[in-house]
Order: C-alpha cells, then structure tokens, then sequence
C-alpha cells in the first residue's frame, strides 16, 4: 500500500485549472459506437428532433466547440455567452452562425434579460453564486438547463461502481468560492431546485480529446508517437477511465434536445485496463513504442507522481480506488455512446500537429523526458 496523499485532490485541483474560471471495458477497450465528427454515425441515434433555441452558457474553450459544432449540424439555433476573452480553437465557420452574447457571471448577465431558449447548457460555472444568478434570471424563459458538474463533486472514490446516488461533498461555508468539487455538487443543487424536472447535471470524468490545453491526456498519444521504452505506470491491469469530449458535447446536446431527461449523470467512459488503453493508442498512431510498467513504490521513490506525471492514473486503492471505475450505466441508458478510443488518439494528434511548434515543446502535462529515461534507467538496473 502506497503512503501517497488521495489523489483526487491532484484530479481536483488540475480539472479545476483546466477548467479555468473553469475526465470496464473490462480489457476490451472502448465501445465502438461512433458519432457523428468521425465520418461513422452512432448507432440507434434516430436523428435530430424539431430544431431547438438552445444557450450555450461558454461556449468557446473546449467542450463548447465540440457542442457548437454537433448543435448547429443537427439543425439547431445556437446562441453563447461569455466574456469574449477566450477565442475558438477551431470551427471559426461554425461561429459565424452563432449569436454571440457578451457578458460576464460575476455581475453582468443583462444579455441575457427577457430573452427564451428552449435549452441551456451551462459550461461554465464552478460557483454556485453564478449559478445562482443564471437560473433565477432564466426560470421560466428555458425549458431546460443543463449544467456541467464534475465527479470530482463525490466527497471521495473510496468505492468502486460510484453511482449517482454517492454522497457528494459539502462547502465549507456557504459563500465559498473555491471549492471545486463541493461548488459543483452546490451547483448542480441549485439547478434542481430551479428547474425541478428540467434540470440535468452531468458529471464528467477527465475528458479528452482534439482541444484539450491541459495536455493531461494528450500526453500519452504525443509519447506513444515518439515510441522508443515508454514509462507506463504500475501495472498494465490498473483500471482507467475517461471521455471523448465529442462523446460528452454530443450527448449533452442531444440530452437537451430531449424532454424528459432530467436527472444527474455520471458521464465518462467505461472502464478499460491502461494496458488495453496504451496498446490502443500503440495500435492507431502505428507506433513501436514499447511499455516498461514501473512500480506505484518506485515511482513514488524516483518523484513519478500520479496524476500530474503518469496522467488519467490514480494508485487504484485508499481514497482513489473508484476514480477511474465510476459507473456510467445512467448515461448509457440514457443514450452516452463511446467511440473507439483509437480515434480519440487519432483525432488528438492531428490537433495536436496544428499547434505552434513552440507550444508542442511545452507539454503542460505528463513525465517529461529526462526523468523518464531517468527513472527507466534506475528501473532497469534495480537489484
Ligand atoms: N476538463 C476536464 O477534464 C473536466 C472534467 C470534469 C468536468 N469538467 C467541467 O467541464 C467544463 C468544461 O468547460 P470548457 O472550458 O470546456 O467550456 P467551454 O464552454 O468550451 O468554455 C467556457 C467558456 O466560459 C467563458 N467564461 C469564463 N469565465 C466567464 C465569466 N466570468 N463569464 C462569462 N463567461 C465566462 C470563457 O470564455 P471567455 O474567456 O471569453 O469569457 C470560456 O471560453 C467545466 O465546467 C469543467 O469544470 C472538465
């Protein structure tokens, strides 16, 4: 047993950064439903219903373009609403068909008066003050509000197969700002208590995929296409989990689309073993990267750090043993479909490759080189 802190406050603490004013298969590997962006339509998706109005609260870092795109495609009316600091990564057409709405959550949602949407789906909040003041000013012109929650909102992983039901963490006081985990279970409260049936809160797991500026998942596809001895950690049957954000922005919009489908979701993908997720990711960027597994001790010995370093891996035991074994069979049932992870890694690197080259040698995530060939090379030579 590891002597290392609960991970999930490293999961916390850089899911909140990443957010800004801010994701088992068994061994089989994602299920390979596709959805639309990949050329392969999801399976049993009966298409889109009558076009909707719906409000994108966000819009335009990462998920938001993914919602964007796949709104505007099946014929909905998109309207966002940010600060307008924070441009696009990309689909810069798709924006050109969208209102942009300017405003701030902090103390400016006059864009947003006597105004009616069919759906929102709130991206953007952590604090409960801004969604607070979001739904009150919406109640009664909105059908229904999504809000993007985190799983980080549970008071902990200690269990295996967390579902909804799972005691969620409290705010230290009430007006605090930032708590991340409790701000979001907060959030996801107030949501409720405003939109009753109306209101969906989705918890995503880390999610991934092409415009991810964390570089938390990014860092595997880039350090398998290097190939060479890959630093893998611990044991190629430690159990991991995470979403395509496609997967994620897809369903959202079509759970918004939908009457009906209030409720609170878990959403991230199922269960794979890492060793199935690095041999996909191997097998579709044709790599011949080979992967050295390295003990949790050993790397705690040699400053490997979960999470931080070894990305989208926890120590699968204590406090962080149900991090990357959530269950997800809510969001299944109600229409979450997973593409094959080989396309994530896939389509991750060929956003990847369209950075600037000087971004592209700052990874902001993962093992950097010199302690991996480092710590290899310790590894290889131990008694
Ligand atoms: N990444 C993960 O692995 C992960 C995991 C679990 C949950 N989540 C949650 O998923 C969501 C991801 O969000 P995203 O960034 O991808 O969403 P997004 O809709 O793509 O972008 C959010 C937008 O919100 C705007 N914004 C920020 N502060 C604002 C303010 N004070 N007033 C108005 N607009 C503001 C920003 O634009 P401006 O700068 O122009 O205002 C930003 O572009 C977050 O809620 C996060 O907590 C993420």
């Amino acid at each position: 047993m590891t002597t290392w802190n609960p991970t999930r406050r490293d999961f916390v603490k850089t899911t909140a950064r990443a957010g800004g004013a801010l994701g088992a298969l068994g061994a089989l590997g994602h299920l390979a439903c596709a959805a639309p962006g990949d050329g392969d339509m999801a399976g049993g998706d009966p298409g889109p219903p009558d076009p909707q109005r719906i409000l994108i609260l966000g819009g335009t870092r990462f998920i938001g373009p993914h919602q964007v795109k796949y709104a505007l495609d099946r014929g909905h009316e998109v309207s966002i609403f940010t600060r307008g600091r924070t441009e696009p990564p990309f689909f810069h057409d798709y924006f050109e068909r969208v209102e942009h709405l300017i405003g701030d959550r902090n103390d400016d949602l006059s864009a947003l008066e006597g105004r009616e949407w069919d759906a929102v789906i709130d991206n953007s909040a952590s604090i409960p003050r801004w969604v607070a003041l979001s739904t009150e000013l919406l109640q009664g012109n909105v059908g229904r509000y999504l809000f993007v929650s985190s799983i980080s909102a549970y008071v902990d992983f200690a269990s295996v197969g967390i579902d909804e039901s799972y005691p969620v963490g409290q705010l230290s006081s009430p007006d605090a700002e930032n708590e991340y985990g409790p701000g979001k279970a907060r959030c996801e409260a107030i949501n409720t208590e405003a939109f009753g049936e109306g209101a969906i809160n989705v918890r995503p797991g880390l999610i991934v995929g092409p415009g991810d500026n964390t570089d938390r998942w990014t860092y595997w596809p880039v350090r398998v296409a290097r190939g060479g001895e890959v630093l893998a950690p611990n044991s190629p049957t430690d159990p991991v989990q995470n979403i395509d954000a496609r997967d994620l922005s897809e369903w959202i919009v079509r759970l918004v689309e939908t009457p009906g489908t209030g409720g609170t979701y878990n959403a991230t993908g199922e269960v794979q073993t890492f060793g199935a997720m690095l041999d996909e990711i191997r097998a579709a960027l044709g790599s011949d990267a080979t992967f050295t597994w390295v003990s949790t001790e050993f790397m705690e010995e040699h400053g490997v750090r979960p999470w931080g370093h070894m990305t989208n891996w926890v120590p699968p035991e204590g406090e962080s043993i149900g991090m990357n074994q959530v269950s997800v069979a809510a969001a299944v049932e109600a229409g979450l479909t997973f593409r094959p992870l080989g396309a994530t890694a896939r389509a991750t690197m060929e956003w990847w490759n369209t950075l600037p080259e000087e971004r592209r040698g700052q990874m902001r995530a993962g093992l950097p080189a010199e302690l991996e060939a480092q710590v290899l090379a310790a590894w290889g030579e131990r008694g």
